[in-house]
């Protein structure tokens, strides 16, 4: 399979807190349009816009009342429009956050379903037959006597797409062949198909493992997934399917061309930079994470899962690798400019598809103790406004209520400070991009040889033609590998001494073999 995905360098980015050209202390579309010069000179192709849709703002968008509407905070329909007419004639892709699983409740179909008599959208959610239906969904919450079942936060009635396997003693689980769960499934090839009229080229969809309860051995999914595809692909053969599934050989099954190894789930990404307490959302996985300067972890855990499910998804879709999102503490949190310079390689010389978080690539710091906005909790703390510079808001808004207070430590990371100077992280990340972009060797596809999985991890990449050697070294401890025939493209702490390489404390090698 080769399609744009093969050498995509994904931004992802918060519309509230990116930049705010009207002055309400909301990020907007218009900001997103300015600000593609930015995106274009540090090199990403690929825009992820969080969620755009009408919202109730529970949680930040994830909880939309209009599929069809851009949130007028946001801008217009028309906006979007603009953005992906903008961002195509640069060469750039969109991806629109699809939540496909459920909505808020305060979506009029909720609404709706929620009455007791009967209508048309009774049978749009998954409610149980009374309120007193101990153990399942929520209770107490409508005139219509019964519960309803949710995706995430209790505002999140999940949307019906029917039941892999109805339980008899339970009728109001529905088969996914019954009229409403099609129903459920049409409207959502509508919505689709209404965001790539007005250019998205791909979809990220929210949570798509959910859409179908109890599908134990996932081939309801595969199927769902599959006719959506087909309806996509009808359109527009070059529209892709990326999903928040956290297990990419299953979510690959299911049709979509990208998975990422998440925060959450399975340890995998975890363990490589989330391990500690204070740097992952969920508190089940704790440990030593390989990029740390104490040198404890270890990369088993991680290529273990990587290399299984390379493997099984091979010329059928990819792998992406994500600097952060706006559900985990930011990757600079705890850490300095060189280890986040390590972790940076790491991310752009591996193959799969490379995500950096808006503000990554200067090293927006995780801030801690903010009050919880819009059902953020502690990830409120990465959501905060992008630094572009001096002043106020950190020129983010002109607004005296920012969406979220800018990190006011005198030292904060600006993209102003950052640009001018060539040792700066931004400068490194677009040389990175540079680099990924310009070697086919480093694309998502190209295949890996793993030399040592340890400290330092060192492997290689090659496309045939040419062939990079990375060597990269978190921990503070120096060590000496041998090296043999490689012309250094990019190092840290590093140097060649004849057939050795000597690394130091936190320090990195990125070579072409001669
Ligand atoms: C995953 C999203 O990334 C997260 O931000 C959201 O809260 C949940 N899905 C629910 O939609």
């Amino acid at each position: 399979m080769t399609n744009w995905l093969s050498n995509a360098v994904v931004y992802e980015i918060y519309p509230q807190s990116f930049y705010d050209t009207n002055g309400d202390g909301i990020g907007d579309l218009r900001g997103v349009i300015e600000k593609l010069d930015y995106i274009e000179a540090c090199g990403f192709n690929v825009i992820w816009l969080n969620p755009i849709n009408e919202s109730a703002f529970l949680d930040a968008g994830y909880d939309v009342t209009d599929f069809y509407k851009v949130a007028s905070r946001y801008g217009t329909n028309e906006d979007y429009r603009e953005l992906c007419e903008k961002a195509h004639a640069r060469g750039m892709r969109v991806l629109f956050d699809l939540v496909a699983g459920h909505t808020s409740v305060h979506h009029p179909w909720f609404i709706a379903s929620a009455k007791a008599e009967k209508n048309e959208y009774s049978n749009r959610y998954i409610w149980t037959e009374g309120a007193f239906d101990y153990g399942a969904g929520i209770s107490g919450y409508a005139e219509r006597d019964g519960n309803y079942i949710n995706n995430f936060f209790w505002h999140q009635p999940s949307l019906n797409y029917g039941y892999a396997h109805p339980d008899p003693a339970c009728p109001w689980q529905l088969p996914v062949d019954h009229p409403d769960c099609r129903a459920t499934l049409e409207e959502l090839k509508r919505i689709i198909g209404f965001w790539m009229d007005y250019g998205t080229d791909g979809f990220r969809v929210d949570m798509a493992a959910s859409l179908i309860k109890g599908d134990t051995d996932g081939s309801y999914m595969q199927a769902l997934w599959k006719e959506v595809k087909e309806y996509i692909h009808a359109k527009n053969p070059e529209c892709l399917l990326i999903a928040e599934w956290g297990f990419p050989r299953n979510a690959i099954k299911a049709h979509f061309d990208l998975d990422f190894l998440l925060h959450s789930g399975q340890s995998a990404y975890t363990s490589l930079f989330r391990h500690e307490k204070g740097r992952n959302t969920t508190r089940l996985f704790v440990g030593d994470s390989y990029f740390h300067t104490d040198g404890k972890g270890d990369l088993d855990e991680y290529l273990k899962v990587f290399l299984r499910d390379s493997e099984e998804i091979r010329g059928r879709g990819y792998i992406g690798h994500i600097t952060g999102n706006h559900d985990i503490p930011r990757l600079a949190h705890g850490r300095s400019v060189p280890e986040i310079k390590c972790a940076m390689t790491f991310l752009f010389t591996m193959p799969g598809v490379p995500f950096v978080y808006y503000g990554d690539e200067i090293g927006m710091d995780f801030i801690e103790g903010l009050p919880t906005k819009e059902g953020g909790y502690i990830r409120t703390g990465s959501r905060t406004p992008m630094q572009w510079g001096a002043g106020k808001n950190h020129g983010f808004s002109e607004s005296d209520i920012p969406y979220l207070p800018t990190d006011d430590r005198v030292d904060a990371p600006t993209v102003a400070a950052q640009e001018g100077d060539k040792d700066s992280l931004l400068s490194f990340v677009k040389t990175l991009i540079k680099l990924h972009r310009e070697t086919p060797a480093l694309w998502a596809d190209a295949p890996l040889r793993v030399i040592h999985a340890g400290y330092p991890f060192v492997f290689e990449r090659t496309d045939g033609e040419k062939t990079i050697v990375v060597a990269i070294n978190p921990s503070a401890r120096e060590y000496d590998i041998p090296l043999e025939d490689a012309h250094p493209l990019l190092a840290q702490n590093a140097k060649v001494k004849g057939n050795t390489l000597y690394m130091g404390g936190v320090s990195l090698f990125v070579g072409e073999r001669k």
